[in-house]
């Protein structure tokens, strides 16, 4: 049986920080909005836009996966993804949670016939000329991801891999080659049916942002050796809990109403502060969900509100020789989000020596973990003291069934809070007008008005530079 993460609200509560903190009645008296908020997100999710809440019990996006995984599991080295946003950060997170940070520095028989990863979340030409240096095209496979097919990075790096694999393998380049994409729109679905690719499929109704639990991140999470049945095990069991309307029962509920309280009183900034290497990558992987799906200029009702809260990502205890004085002295606008692991995989304990040196001879006998905990209970501890929030997401250890329960919980709270917003937290219109602007840049057909647009607006300023 696995156990359940937890969620340590009480560093929020005014009982425990005095002013700023959360007043109890205060939660009571959000009671209607909360129970507005839920009627949305149920609104929703019968409307068809909430489909992410129903992966976890979806078991044909892991057939699938698993499916074209044995496929090629053994034939390649390497594995290169291509995607950014939603198509990468997920697949980055998992793999960064589950597998040791020395993944791809393992030798052959370490990896037993896994290839090594490489997301290529980015079109920095230094980064992606340096990892295709590394490769053969024979023994690598690309997984291109995007669910628009438009998205103008993938798109430049899906016709430089593609050249790239011809080079060397000619028609046979799309043999290692795998889509993941929309079921039947856009042009890389096009491009599947004209290559005959292999592809896998990004539900319709799951935004780019909520897709880790598809093909999107099972495909790739799947070839690198991860547990993806127990990720959605654990997801499922969340989901199971997240049903609950009671928010004291109901952890992403209570998450989402205390940050939402947290930011009416002007704690607008949400610190994601993993105490483990392993989880740093998920906090960037909050970053996204949380800016990108509450970041709106406009409510429901089509009002101007340009509101949401700003998420950053600190890692402890590396950052409490960085950040942490400012977190504790600063202005008071953050609300810290701890993600605490009771149990590490692999500890080692402080060797005792200098017992007549009281100033290092302390830590004998303690272990890493031990210390790395400490530091988070001591951080939490002066935070409160100078009443500053934060909360806990504590971990019991690292493992595929708990990151599941994790990812399916902060991807419910994340909807959940655009309904006490009263914004939709499903779409990125903000996005989408900067892709635009680029297609014009880079003179896609229909688009060139932008690229008019942005040069009329630049010209003019170079005056302005200072040299
Ligand atoms: O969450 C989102 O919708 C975005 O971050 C997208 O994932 C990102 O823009 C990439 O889009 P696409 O998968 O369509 O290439």
């Amino acid at each position: 049986m696995n156990s359940r993460i937890r969620f340590d609200y009480n560093n929020l509560m005014q009982d425990r920080l005095g002013t700023g903190g959360i007043v109890y009645s205060e939660m009571e008296t959000a009671g209607t909005l909360a129970a507005e908020a839920s009627r949305w997100f149920y609104t929703k999710r019968d409307a068809g836009k909430m489909d992410f809440f129903d992966l976890p019990d979806n078991q044909e996006h892991l057939k699938a996966s698993l499916k074209m995984a044995a496929r090629y599991k053994g034939k390649v080295d390497d594995l290169v993804v291509l995607g950014i946003g939603g198509s990468a950060l997920g697949t980055i997170a998992v793999h960064a949670a589950l597998n040791p940070a020395t993944y791809n520095c393992q030798d052959k028989k370490s990896l037993k016939g896994r290839p090594r990863l490489w997301v290529l979340d980015n079109v920095d030409p230094e980064k992606l000329k340096a990892v295709l240096s590394l490769l053969k095209p024979r023994r690598t496979l690309v997984n291109v991801i995007s669910k628009s097919g438009s998205t103008a990075e993938t798109s430049a790096q899906f016709l430089w891999i593609r050249q790239w694999l011809i080079k060397s393998l000619g028609k046979n380049w799309v043999k290692n080659m795998v889509v993941t994409t929309d079921p039947v729109g856009g042009i890389m679905r096009q491009i599947v049916t004209r290559e005959k690719l292999p592809s896998l499929e990004v539900p319709a109704g799951v935004g780019g942002r909520f897709s880790v639990l598809t093909a999107v991140g099972l495909f790739p999470l799947a070839m690198a050796g991860a547990d993806i049945k127990s990720l959605l095990a654990g997801a499922a069991a969340m989901r199971k809990i997240t049903l609950t309307e009671n928010p004291w029962k109901n952890p992403a509920r209570l998450f989402a109403l205390t940050q939402y309280l947290l930011y009416q009183k002007g704690y607008r900034i949400n610190v994601m502060m993993p105490y483990t290497d392993s989880l740093y990558s998920l906090a960037d992987w909050f970053r996204q969900l949380w800016a990108e799906s509450l970041g709106k200029r406009v409510n429901n009702k089509n009002q101007l509100v340009e509101t949401g809260p700003t998420p950053i990502k600190t890692l402890g205890a590396t950052d409490q020789h960085s950040q942490l004085q400012l977190y504790i002295e600063g202005p008071r606008d953050k609300a810290i989000i701890f993600l605490r692991v009771e149990k590490f995989r692999n500890d080692i304990s402080i060797p005792r020596a200098y017992s007549a040196i009281g100033e290092i001879s302390y830590l004998g006998g303690h272990s890493f973990g031990e210390l790395l905990n400490s530091e988070a209970r001591a951080t939490a501890m002066a935070l409160t003291k100078n009443s500053r929030p934060n909360c806990s997401f504590i971990i019991p250890e690292v493992n595929a069934h708990h990151l599941g329960q994790l990812i399916f919980l902060l991807e419910t709270a994340t909807a959940y809070a655009g309904g006490l917003f009263g914004i939709n937290p499903m779409d990125q219109p903000g996005v989408e007008e900067g892709k635009r602007y680029t297609y014009g840049l880079m003179g896609k057909e229909g688009f060139e008005n932008r690229k008019v647009e942005v040069e009329k607006f630049e010209s003019g300023r170079s005056e302005k530079y200072v040299v």
